[in-house]
């Protein structure tokens, strides 16, 4: 080995270099925390480790329940935590029954399809009703589905999604949706993994200015089951225009139904809720993506639910007569706890956009906001990066006023928090930073918002009962304000918490406990860490940064560098809009760092931006990190949540096959890239190189995102 292979060897994984600079602190203005339903200090007393689990009463207390629990958690088959154990409640209750004596006039959702000429569609709290209990009917009569039951939704953003997961919630099935923009493959794979027997799915829908074709990835994704040896019985098609069939793949006799032709027949019906034992599963969530087997993260009812409504009464400050925006999309998890089943269960209006940010224009997203009275805007740090490129002037012409915005997905540059900050908040929003993952099930990380002040790239101290630890590579205690990085794990177990990956239980514990357990014979809670994922460093003042997933680290010569925060550097540079930083395998160094940078518009790719890309990294990391190419590309390969697909470019950077570009949002922008950066490293005289076995997995699967 070589001095520089033998010290990168000796260093260990969690040891990111850290280079971010300490942010200053901004404080909420008095007319928000005036209003707050959480601006009382005290809270973190009551949620304090002393209090804990009785603490997350207050969160339960949220709900109604038809039978109250005898046990708040109990820890008798760790890491099989069951939270509120004996008690039971229904989901679709919670969300809508409850609130009609009071709401029942009340827009529970709000739709605004992608054409703008389309009628906003506006469903009260009595409509959403009158619609859960007629598919409800339907899904249980005409397809015989029974509590426990799976059932796999394909659906994009319109009300019928919503609609069809509390239906299944109404009657103990559990539903799995499939975001959208997954191939029929990938639905399919999830399909057999899931055992459903039914698949929910529409004809087409609007994105981008387009009319998709959808009911074409239906057929391939029964297929596929058929392969894996599960066979979907029944397909129920909602069309985008009732009465008009707008796919251009027939519909299979005995097998696809409309929607809207079988539900004539249940009319009016009332189907009432079933009472679900608090740790029945209310759905599944496939996190992993196209390669090896999906990995669906379980979530119970009532555990789930209670630390969603909780979370977002506090977090988000949802009260009953906000209108609440999350531009997401709710194929993630993201979607169903903070569009659907937290607002709901709050009573609140919730917002649904069917399309894509910046259709036709940058200003739509204002424009909705103006005209629905949007208070509360909950986004992705992706979204907030292309609405500053594409119309940064767009937010001041919009008269709308947000109480509170929230960011989630990724950590946010700075840069890009201080335009969301000034420009959408209009300077009067607070900002949470809300960090956490699918298998959370709600935040982990944010600042509370009327107690805690802001800090521009921190998502901020734990959320509430939640105590996190940060742990080196050897399982030792890396201290608060040490400036070191670590793989963040929460000690404790909290009610959000997925309950098991469905039907692979030793995977959800090797996954998420193997790691820092050390005695996996203890009933003690204590004993169990659950590894997040995440590198992060926490400050002196206990506010956390994070870097990112464990794998997105880029091995300079033994010098480990988090991707974001190169990434950030980068962003300092006036006409960068968007950057990813990937690893190229190299023979001296043993990775080397390329730098993908997409510009603001009406900014022209040059020589002295290149230069001003690098010097920027030198500046604010180091020579070391100096990008041996800076490519400048007209956009990103992104996945439909908008994460930039680092394998892609990572793959494109080692001259290596870009592997299943299926679930894109944009497939088309990577073949473009291929060829300009092909042809670039070409006249630069750098050749492709062979990968070992070892280096090429590394690189088709950098950045883990799918
Ligand atoms: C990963 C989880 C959270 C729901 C949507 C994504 C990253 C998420 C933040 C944030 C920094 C964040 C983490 C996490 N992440 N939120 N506020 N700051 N990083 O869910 O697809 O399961 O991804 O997203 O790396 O592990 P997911």
């Amino acid at each position: 080995m070589t001095n520089i292979e033998e010290r990168a060897a000796s260093l260990s994984e969690a040891q990111i270099a850290v280079h971010w600079r300490e942010e200053e602190y901004i404080s909420p203005g008095a007319r928000f925390v005036g209003q707050a339903n959480a601006s009382d200090p005290a809270v973190y007393d009551r949620f304090g480790e002393a209090n804990f689990p009785e603490c997350f009463r207050e969160y339960a207390d949220l709900l109604d329940w038809d039978q109250y629990w005898h046990t708040t958690l109990d820890t008798s088959n760790p890491p099989f935590w069951k939270w509120f154990v004996g008690g039971k409640l229904n989901a679709s209750y919670n969300c809508i029954d409850r609130h009609l004596a009071t709401k029942s006039n009340k827009a529970a959702f709000i739709w605004a399809p992608e054409p703008e000429e389309d009628k906003t569609e506006v469903i009260t709290y009595q409509e959403l009703y009158r619609r859960v209990n007629e598919m409800a009917a339907l899904l249980r009569d005409f397809c015989g589905l029974k509590p426990g039951d799976r059932v796999t939704l394909h659906m994009p953003m319109v009300p019928e999604l919503p609609i069809c997961m509390l239906a299944c919630a109404r009657l103990g099935v559990v539903h799995s949706e499939v975001f959208a923009g997954f191939s029929g493959t990938a639905c399919g794979g999830r399909i057999a993994d899931s055992g459903s027997r039914a698949l929910i799915t529409i004809d087409s829908y609007y994105r981008d200015g387009k009319l998709l074709d959808h009911k074409v990835k239906a057929d391939e994704a029964v297929a596929v089951a058929h392969d894996h040896g599960v066979d979907i019985e029944k397909v129920l098609v909602w069309r985008r225009r009732p009465g008009e069939y707008l796919s251009a793949v027939p519909m299979q006799e005995g097998r696809d139904f409309f929607v809207d032709e079988v539900m004539k027949d249940y009319r009016r019906q009332e189907v009432a809720p079933v009472p679900m034992p608090a740790e029945a599963p209310l759905f599944l969530m496939y996190t992993s993506g196209t390669t090896g087997r999906p990995k669906g993260a379980q979530h119970s009812t009532g555990g789930y639910l209670s630390y969603v409504a909780g979370t977002s009464k506090y977090f988000l400050d949802i009260h009953p007569e906000d209108t609440y925006w999350c531009f997401a999309d709710i194929g993630w998890i993201t979607g169903h706890s903070y569009i659907v089943y937290g607002p709901l269960a709050l009573g609140t209006t919730s917002v649904l956009y069917e399309g894509a940010p910046a259709y036709p224009d940058p200003g739509r997203p204002w424009r909705i906001a103006e005209r629905l009275g949007v208070d509360i805007f909950h986004t992705a740090p992706t979204t907030i990066r292309m609405l500053r490129k594409l119309g940064p002037d767009e937010p001041a012409k919009h008269d709308y006023h947000f109480k509170l915005m929230c960011t989630v997905g990724e950590p946010i540059e700075p840069e890009v928090w201080r335009w969301y900050h000034e420009v959408v908040g209009k300077g009067e929003a607070v900002i949470v930073d809300t960090w956490w993952m699918t298998e959370t099930g709600g935040f982990m990380g944010s600042t509370l918002p009327a107690v805690k002040p802001m800090k521009p790239g921190s998502c901020g101290p734990a959320t509430l009962g939640v105590y996190p630890v940060i742990y080196d590579e050897d399982g030792k205690t890396v201290e608060p304000g040490s400036g070191r990085a670590g793989n963040i794990c929460i000690r404790n177990p909290w009610p959000g918490i997925m309950q098991t990956v469905w039907g692979q239980p030793e995977r959800f514990v090797q996954t998420y406990y193997a790691r820092y357990c050390h005695d996996t014979s203890s009933k003690d809670w204590r004993d169990w860490p659950f590894l997040c994922g995440d590198g992060a460093v926490q400050a002196a003042d206990g506010y956390y940064r994070i870097l990112g997933r464990i794998d997105d680290v880029i091995n300079v010569a033994g010098h480990r560098l988090g991707t974001k925060e190169l990434e950030s550097a980068v962003l300092t540079v006036p006409e960068v809009a968007e950057a990813a930083a990937v690893p190229v395998v190299d023979e001296v160094r043993g990775r080397v760092v390329e730098m993908y940078v997409a510009l603001h518009p009406g900014r022209q790719a040059s020589k002295e931006v290149e230069d001003k890309v690098k010097l920027a990294i030198e500046t604010e990391i180091g020579k070391v990190a100096r990008p041996k190419n800076v490519w400048i590309v007209p956009d990103m390969p992104k996945t439909r949540s908008g994460k930039i697909m680092r394998r892609v470019i990572a793959s494109i950077s080692n001259f290596t096959d870009v592997g299943d570009i299926t679930t894109l949002a944009n497939p088309d922008v990577v073949e473009s890239i291929r060829r300009q950066v092909y042809q670039q490293k070409t006249e630069r005289g750098e050749a492709p190189r062979e990968l070992t076995p070892k280096e090429l997995e590394e690189i088709r699967s950098f950045g883990h995102t799918d």
